[in-house]
């Protein structure tokens, strides 16, 4: 798959075939995505990867804990952007597009929780893969680089018919990624991502996000 293909079709999968994924699959994408690039090659990014009954475990209990209403408490903030922005609307805008698809009415409570239920089962993908740098580090210097760790990932995935979801949601309860995928202290949970073969008849799947025109977003100087 050439890279411009592979970048438009890269889409967040919400809905997984239960089939398991390879480990030999998984160790070859990381293997790639380590290639991705870091300041000074300093390769802050470490890996957890999940499946079988441990994953099983850490589902159950992120969910006990958010049913339970245990605050949030991220290593790692990403829901912050001001109420009155363009970044909040976009926001909207996506879970207006999800809960149509999904047929979830916005009075629906119930409905809605068992959605957000699903962000923190990892939609029940058959593998997931826990980012955390070492703590030594400092808070932000890191993120470019994982965030460059985790586009590579996506991608490469797509090589082998697999699809992601890159998930904030996954790793909102830390103390159960520390007991159950052992992650230690002196290790700052980042983000996670689901992976698995995208079930195209799952109604979320067929989320066509939106992009600003570069034009809105972009200065051009010096090209005249
Ligand atoms: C840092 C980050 C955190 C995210 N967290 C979640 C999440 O918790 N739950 C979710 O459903 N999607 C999550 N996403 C996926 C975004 O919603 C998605 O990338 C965005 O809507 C663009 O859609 P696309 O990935 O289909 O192109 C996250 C993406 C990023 C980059």
């Amino acid at each position: 798959m050439d890279v411009t293909e592979a970048v438009k079709k890269r889409k967040s999968i919400r809905g997984y075939k239960p089939d398991p994924v390879p480990k030999e699959i998984l160790e070859q994408i990381l293997d790639l995505a380590s290639r991705a690039p870091s300041a000074m090659n300093t390769q802050p990014w470490e890996f957890t990867v999940l499946a079988g009954n441990v994953l099983e475990t850490v589902r159950r209990s992120n969910v006990e804990l958010l049913n339970s209403g245990s605050p949030p408490n991220p290593e790692h903030v990403v829901v912050d952007w001001p109420r009155e922005s363009i970044y909040r609307q976009r926001q909207v805008d996506l879970a207006k597009q999800l809960f149509k698809l999904m047929d979830i009415p916005r009075e629906d409570k119930e409905k809605r929780a068992k959605w957000m239920e699903r962000g923190f089962r990892y939609f029940d993908a058959p593998a997931v893969v826990i980012i955390s740098v070492d703590r030594c580090l400092s808070e932000s210097g890191p993120l470019i680089d994982i965030g460059a760790v985790i586009q590579t990932i996506c991608l490469l995935a797509l090589h082998f018919g697999l699809g992601t979801c890159i998930e904030d949601q996954g790793v909102t309860y830390p103390e159960v990624l520390r007991k159950y995928a052992r992650i230690p202290d002196s290790k700052r949970i980042i983000m996670a991502i689901a992976i698995g073969y995208p079930d195209w008849d799952f109604p979320a799947n067929k989320v066509e996000t939106e992009r600003e025109p570069i034009d809105n977003i972009t200065a051009w100087l010096g090209f005249d």
